[in-house]
C-alpha cells in the first residue's frame, strides 16, 4: 500500500521539493499550506500529472484546531498517515533590542510550537499504526545561533530538544524521529539575504537547493536503511556546521 506523507509548509521552497520527491517516491502527499492556495494547487497538480495522489490542505499548523482539522481530513481521505514532515516556518529578523515581543512570539508559535501541534497530533495515528517516521526541519541557526534571529535560533534549537526528546517516547512504536538542519538554501526566505558574506561560511562554496535537502528527507522517510536511525539531526548544510 501507498504510505501517507503530510507535509507542511508545502506550498513552494523546501516543502514543496520534499512533497515532489516523497511524492515521486511512491508516496500519497498532502500539500498543507497557509495562504498560498494557488501554489499549493500548482504542486498537488504537478504530483498529480505524475500518477501521484495528492490533495491540498489549508492550515495555520501553529493553531491547535486547524492541525487537529487537517489530520482528520488526511485519515477521511486516506485512513492513514505513515511519515510527517514539520516544515512549514517563518522569519521576523531583527537584533536583540529591538525585537518586537509580536515577532519573537511569532516564530516561536509557528516554528515550534506548530511542530509540536502536528507531531503530538499524528503521533496518535502513527501510535496506533505502530509505524511512522517524524522528520522535524531545524536550521544551522539552531545550532550556531545567528546575530538577527533570536526568535528563529532559539525556535530551531527548541525543535532539535523536542526531536530528541519525542524520539525516545515514541521509539518503542517503531516511529522514528529525526531533523534536518539546512544549512542556506536557495527559496525565498533566503532570497533577499547579501551572499558574499554568505558563502564565504561554507566550505562547498554554494547555496544548497531545495532538492539537496528534499533528498535527505527522502532517506529519513522511505528508505528501509532509515529504519534504525532516530533522534538524529542531519545537516545539509554545505560543510557549515562540523561537529
Ligand atoms: N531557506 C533556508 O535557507 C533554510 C535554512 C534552514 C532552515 N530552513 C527551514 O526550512 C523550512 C522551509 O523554509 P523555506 O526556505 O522553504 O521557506 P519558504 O520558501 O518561505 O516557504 C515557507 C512555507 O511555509 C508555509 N507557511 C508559512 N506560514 C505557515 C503557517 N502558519 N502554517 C502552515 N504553513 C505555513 C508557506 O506557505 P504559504 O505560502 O501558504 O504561507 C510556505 O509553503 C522552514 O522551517 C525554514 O525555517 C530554511
Amino acid at each position: 500500500m501507498d504510505r501517507v506523507a503530510l507535509v507542511t509548509g508545502a506550498s513552494r521552497g523546501i516543502g514543496r521539493a520534499i512533497a515532489q520527491e516523497l511524492g515521486r517516491g511512491g508516496c500519497r502527499v498532502v500539500v498543507n499550506y497557509a495562504r498560498s492556495a494557488e501554489a499549493a494547487e500548482a504542486v498537488v497538480g504537478e504530483l498529480r500529472d505524475l500518477g501521484i495522489g495528492a490533495i491540498a490542505l489549508q492550515a495555520d499548523v501553529s493553531q491547535e484546531q486547524e492541525v487537529d482539522s487537517i489530520v482528520k481530513q488526511t485519515l477521511e481521505q486516506w485512513g492513514r498517515i505513515d511519515i510527517l514532515v514539520n516544515n512549514a516556518g517563518i522569519t521576523r529578523d531583527g537584533l536583540l533590542l529591538r525585537m518586537k515581543t509580536s515577532d519573537w512570539q511569532a516564530v516561536i508559535d509557528l516554528n515550534l510550537t506548530g511542530v509540536f501541534l502536528c507531531t503530538r497530533a499524528v503521533a496518535k495515528v502513527m501510535l496506533k499504526q505502530k509505524s511512522g517516521r517524524v522528520i522535524n526541519i531545524t536550521s544551522v541557526a539552531g545550532q550556531m545561533g545567528n546575530a538577527g534571529q533570536a526568535n528563529y535560533s532559539a525556535a530551531k534549537a527548541g525543535v532539535i530538544g523536542f526531536t530528541r526528546t519525542v524520539a525516545r517516547e515514541l521509539a518503542s512504536r517503531s516511529i522514528t524521529v529525526n531533523a534536518i538542519a539546512p544549512g542556506f538554501i536557495e527559496t525565498e526566505m533566503t532570497a533577499e539575504l547579501d551572499a558574499a558574506p554568505i558563502l564565504a561560511m561554507i566550505p562547498l562554496g554554494r547555496y544548497g537547493t531545495a532538492a539537496d535537502v528534499a533528498g535527505m528527507a527522502r532517506f529519513l522517510a522511505l528508505d528501509p536503511a532509515a529504519a534504525y536511525v532516530t533522534g538524529q539531526v542531519f545537516n545539509v548544510d554545505g560543510g557549515m556546521v562540523m561537529s
